[in-house]
């Protein structure tokens, strides 16, 4: 049973009561640092072993681009069941295809018959209600309020209802529905399928009986799980954003070229790929999505996404899906 409205939460070593009065000051940067660090607040990997059982034995996912896709595969290779819905025509399609290749891949290295997996993803042409939703939709923060809300209506109360949000507050989607305790952020990485950070980020009202869940969950799908709070960015795009974003500033200062600066990122610190091969492979206009809100969540001017990178999403240059971005594709 969870427990909604103000709860405990537990931290590396300090024990705190969240109440409804809550006092955090959000508009800036430097007035959150000394709450972080009065109430032990951060992210940690999660090493606490969690019961397990066969939880979410049906997951609705919304968005089937590349990351609702790869979400799709990766739950439908636990072997659960899941719907796979996208607003967007020929969308779900395209979904199932990227997941076959990427199946077909792993298959090669011993990994499950791409049949079986896809068998147990069936197309939806609207939200249907299910144990879990991951919502993976556009980046925008009023059409993934809708889908919350949307889906609040129609799923059963004890239901969960997660993101995948790279930076848009838990807390604002919560919110959107009447079981905030029940919702949170769940944060895969691309390409799901084969990187193994899932972000588990609690809302202001998030329960700590959900946060075990997804992170039992994380776990069944073969994914290692770290905690982190509802911060503007969280902590994976606090860090990699603005280093995308550096680079991006090095172009348009003419530093170097954009082979230079990722040759040095992959030769010099040993990265997979450079900053700017990174930003095409998740999307410049997702890149400048995230740098607006670390920019108007933290308040602080050196978030502001770099002009090279806004000029590059008005072209319609937006990296790998589009065909052209730093490269062309
Ligand atoms: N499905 C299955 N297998 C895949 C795959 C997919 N979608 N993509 C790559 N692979 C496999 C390849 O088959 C290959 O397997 P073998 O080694 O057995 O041949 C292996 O992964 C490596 O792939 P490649 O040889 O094609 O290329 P690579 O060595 O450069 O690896 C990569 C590709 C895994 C994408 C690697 O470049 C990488 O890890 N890059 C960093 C990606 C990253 O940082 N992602 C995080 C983005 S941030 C984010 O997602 C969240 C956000 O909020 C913005």
């Amino acid at each position: 049973m969870l427990a909604g409205g103000s709860h405990w939460r537990k931290s590396s070593s300090v024990e705190c009561r969240r109440t409804t009065a809550d006092p955090r000051p959000r508009s800036s940067y430097q007035s959150l640092v000394p709450f972080t660090a009065a109430y032990g607040f951060g992210a940690r990997v999660v090493s606490r072993p969690v019961e397990s059982s066969k939880a979410f034995e049906h997951v609705l996912v919304v968005g089937a681009g590349q990351m609702g896709g790869g979400i799709a595969q990766v739950v439908a290779a636990s072997g659960r069941r899941v719907s796979l819905h996208d607003a967007a025509p020929g969308a779900v399609e395209r979904g199932l295809e990227a997941m076959r290749k990427s199946l077909t891949k792993l298959a090669e290295k011993g990994g499950a018959d791409p049949d079986e997996v896809l068998a147990r993803v069936q197309p939806a042409d609207d939200l249907v209600p299910a144990d879990l939703m991951i919502e993976a939709v556009i980046e925008s923060a009023p059409v993934k309020a809708d889908v919350f809300r949307r889906a609040d209506e129609l799923f059963a109360p004890e239901a969960i209802l997660a993101s995948n949000t790279s930076s848009i507050p838990i807390t604002t989607l919560g919110a959107a529905t009447g079981r905030p305790e029940r919702v949170i952020g769940m944060h895969f990485f691309n390409p799901v399928p084969v990187l193994k950070l899932v972000e588990v980020i609690r809302g202001l009202e998030t329960a700590a009986e959900t946060a075990q869940a997804i992170v039992q969950l994380a776990r069944d799908l073969g994914k290692e799980p770290a905690e982190a709070q509802d911060f503007p960015g969280f902590v994976s795009n606090r860090i990699l954003m603005p280093f995308i974003n550096e680079a991006v500033y090095a172009v348009l200062e003419g530093v170097a070229e954009p082979e230079a600066i990722d040759t040095i990122a992959k030769l010099g610190f040993a990265h997979p790929i450079g900053p700017l091969a990174l930003a095409d492979l998740i999307g410049l206009d997702t890149c400048v999505a995230i740098m607006d809100v670390l920019h108007e969540g933290l308040g602080d001017p050196k978030y502001a996404p770099c002009p090279l990178l806004r000029q590059y999403v008005q072209a319609g240059r937006l990296g790998r899906k589009s065909g052209r971005g730093f490269y062309a594709y």
